[in-house]
């Protein structure tokens, strides 16, 4: 599995299960670390075992979401958020605290159907009442045109975060725009 899907400006003529009533987010729980951890180490490249320890811990971080989506038996996809205090950019400029969207990866089968947005929308809904933040590569761009499309901007160049490098050099941070009425960095 490459680490991002291919951008293709083509909506697929596939029905979207995200109408599909049977499809279904929720949190995740332990019984689904092997289906987590298995789409984690095939997108990422990582060991099996590796991947099921760190989603085991995952599942026991506080101020933390995972939610999962399923449908029926298969396993569609994941995502999470958690509180992050990033420090201060290499310039030295501010880094916003708060809530910060981490790990959306939808199962290779199962992409261009709603289930990314409707992970991300779900996590935007658990989040309601907070600033949302999200940082992603500048060459995924399926990913920045999926949270452009539910509201994020970008309002951040060249962000840096520690333990992050970037595939493809550069990333930027982006914030849930709609709810924080401006779209620039305070
Ligand atoms: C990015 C990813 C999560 C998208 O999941 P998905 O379920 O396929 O996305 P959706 O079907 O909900 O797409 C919603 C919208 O996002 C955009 N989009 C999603 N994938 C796209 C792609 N490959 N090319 C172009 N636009 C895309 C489209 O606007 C799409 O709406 P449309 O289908 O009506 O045109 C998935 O491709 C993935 O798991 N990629 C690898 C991991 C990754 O890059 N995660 C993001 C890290 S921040």
């Amino acid at each position: 599995m490459s680490l991002f899907a291919a951008f293709d400006a083509e909506r697929p003529a596939v029905p979207r299960v995200s109408v599909d009533p049977a499809f279904l987010i929720r949190d995740a729980e332990p019984r689904d670390v092997d289906a987590l951890a298995a789409l984690s180490a095939a997108r990422n490249g990582r060991p099996l075992d590796r991947a099921r320890e760190g989603m085991r811990r995952r599942l026991d971080f506080e101020n933390a979401l995972l939610l999962v989506a399923t449908i029926g038996d298969a396993f569609l996809g994941y995502a999470g958020a958690q509180v992050l205090e990033p420090p201060p950019q290499p310039d030295g400029s501010a880094t916003p605290s708060g809530w910060y969207l981490t790990g959306l990866v939808v199962a290779p089968a199962h992409r261009r159907r709603g289930v990314g947005a409707g992970l991300t929308s779900a996590r935007m809904e658990r989040l309601a009442s907070h600033d949302v933040f999200a940082f992603m590569s500048d060459a995924n761009r399926a990913s920045i045109v999926l949270h452009e499309n539910l509201g994020f901007a970008r309002v951040l160049d060249h962000f840096a975060y520690p333990g992050v490098s970037f595939t493809g050099g550069s990333g930027s941070l982006y914030r849930l725009a709609h709810r924080g009425g401006d779209a620039k960095m305070a």
